[in-house]
């Protein structure tokens, strides 16, 4: 009999086919049992008949639990009135009969469910999200391969800050002292631009931030981008082509997906470039008219970034931010000196920051005058120096952090549930 994938059951109809999955859910009714398997790559009912198949089978439905482990058989069919595919189960085995299941349709509370994250990830809203980010993951290859971009790898083992040095996490290198984890890979992919062109890596960032926010994990995956011959406006442009053309992909291939999570994909449908783009300075005038205590001096906090979209169907970009508040790279706008040529993308609905990005400063001794002045250490920005020295060109990225955007099209509230296995200050396990 030949093993099918739930996803594909379509193709199948009147046919005999096998199935390898779990017991997600089951209930009977006298010579019925209703089994909701699980194989991971979709759910579908199977029904039993007791008239059907044999005593010694029926025998064995009666052991069934949740979670346990099955291999079946039977033929395809289309639900009388829905869109569904059902199969009429004739043979049946259990693989491993489960042990009283944790999780059951019960309320848990976040504690026990996040204790339990190993055995969470079945569930169904959990299923669907790891789904919609693998998708996420999908559309971003494939939309910076058709822009001409190479994906290259950055190291996570590095001797300097990228993003500020109060935020790493130490480890002891051999006798060279302490390496740190990685919170970009930003640098490393400017040097790849000046080989490739276009690049992007994709991998965990760490970050040692005392932030204990819906937004915030300490081990997160981020996505960074990088063109040579590309100035701040085109940063941006290429920005929100991407991710329009990620939610338009998700649409398109995680509709099952969504309907799970609930999602109001009329939201989402909107998600199309040009986004609606103001300065760092309107934003604080904006928000200062809307009750905020901002100052033209400050960070957007969590709330400012929550208002900032408020009427908005759009994502935003703030841009143009004062140079004190963001890092040494950022290239100063010609037009104020007090300003850098730097870009974040602000989500719909409260999601919050998606993206962080801006124009790299490509002078030798500007760069040089900025590292000097933030008191980071010299020689291990050397190499980077470097870069300014043989053929400098103007250039910019952007990172995207994935549980961000994950969290933001799934319409998750916090973003630790968008990763499988959550890092944050006070959770290390399981
Ligand atoms: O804005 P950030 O700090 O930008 C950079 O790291 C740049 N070097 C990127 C670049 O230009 N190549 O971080 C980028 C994104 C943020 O916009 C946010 O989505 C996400 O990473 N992010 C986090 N996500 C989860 N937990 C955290 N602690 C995060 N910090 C940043
Ligand atoms: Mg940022």
């Amino acid at each position: 009999m030949k093993k099918v994938f739930i996803s594909d059951i379509d193709k199948y109809l009147d046919q005999e086919v096998k199935i390898e999955g779990w017991i997600h859910n089951f209930r009977s009714s006298g010579s019925l049992y209703f089994l909701q398997i699980r194989d991971g790559s979709g759910f579908i009912q199977a029904i039993v008949s007791k008239n059907d198949i044999d005593k010694k089978l029926w025998d064995e439905c009666e052991k069934i639990t949740q979670e346990t482990s099955i291999e079946l058989e039977g033929k395809v069919s289309k639900h009388p009135k829905k869109e569904e595919y059902e199969i009429q189960v004739n043979n049946l085995k259990l693989l491993q009969i489960a042990e009283e299941y944790p999780i059951s349709n019960k309320d848990h509370g976040e504690a026990f469910l996040l204790d339990n994250r190993h055995l969470w990830l079945r569930s169904k809203k959990q299923w669907a999200i790891q789904r919609v980010r693998d998708r996420i993951i999908q559309a971003t290859y494939d939309f910076f391969h058709q822009e001409h971009f190479i994906k290259i790898d950055s190291p996570i083992l590095t001797p300097n800050a990228c993003e500020g040095t109060t935020t790493l996490f130490g480890v002891d290198y051999f006798d060279m002292g302490k390496a740190y984890l990685s919170q970009s890979g930003q640098l490393y992919i400017e040097a790849a631009i000046m080989a490739h062109g276009r690049v992007f890596d994709f991998g965990p960032t760490f970050r040692a931030e005392k932030s204990k926010t819906r937004r915030h994990l300490t081990e997160f995956w981020m996505m960074d981008a990088e063109m040579a011959f590309c100035n701040h406006q085109q940063n941006m442009e290429i920005q929100e082509n991407l991710i329009s053309y990620i939610v338009q992909d998700v649409l398109k291939y995680c509709s099952q997906e969504l309907e799970i999570l609930e999602r109001d994909i009329n939201k989402l449908k909107k998600i199309k470039a040009p986004f609606k783009r103001m300065t760092h300075a309107e934003a604080v005038e904006f928000l200062q008219k809307n009750g905020s205590k901002i100052t033209l001096e400050d960070d957007l906090g969590a709330e400012d970034e929550t208002l900032i979209t408020k009427n908005s169907e759009l994502p935003v970009f703030v841009e143009k931010w004062p140079k004190n508040i963001k890092a040494f790279y950022m290239k100063r706008d010609p037009e104020n000196e007090n300003l850098v040529l730097g870009s974040d993308l602000i989500a719909t609905e409260g999601h919050g920051e998606l993206i962080g990005g801006s124009q790299r400063e490509d002078d030798y001794k500007i760069l040089k005058t900025r590292i000097e002045k933030e008191k980071l250490p010299m020689k291990d920005f050397q190499w980077y120096l470097d870069l300014r020295k043989y053929g400098s060109v103007a250039h910019s990225g952007f990172g995207y952090g994935l549980e961000r955007l994950t969290g933001w099209i799934c319409g998750v509230h916090h973003i630790r549930e968008t990763i499988p296995f959550p890092r944050m200050i006070n959770r290390l396990t399981p």
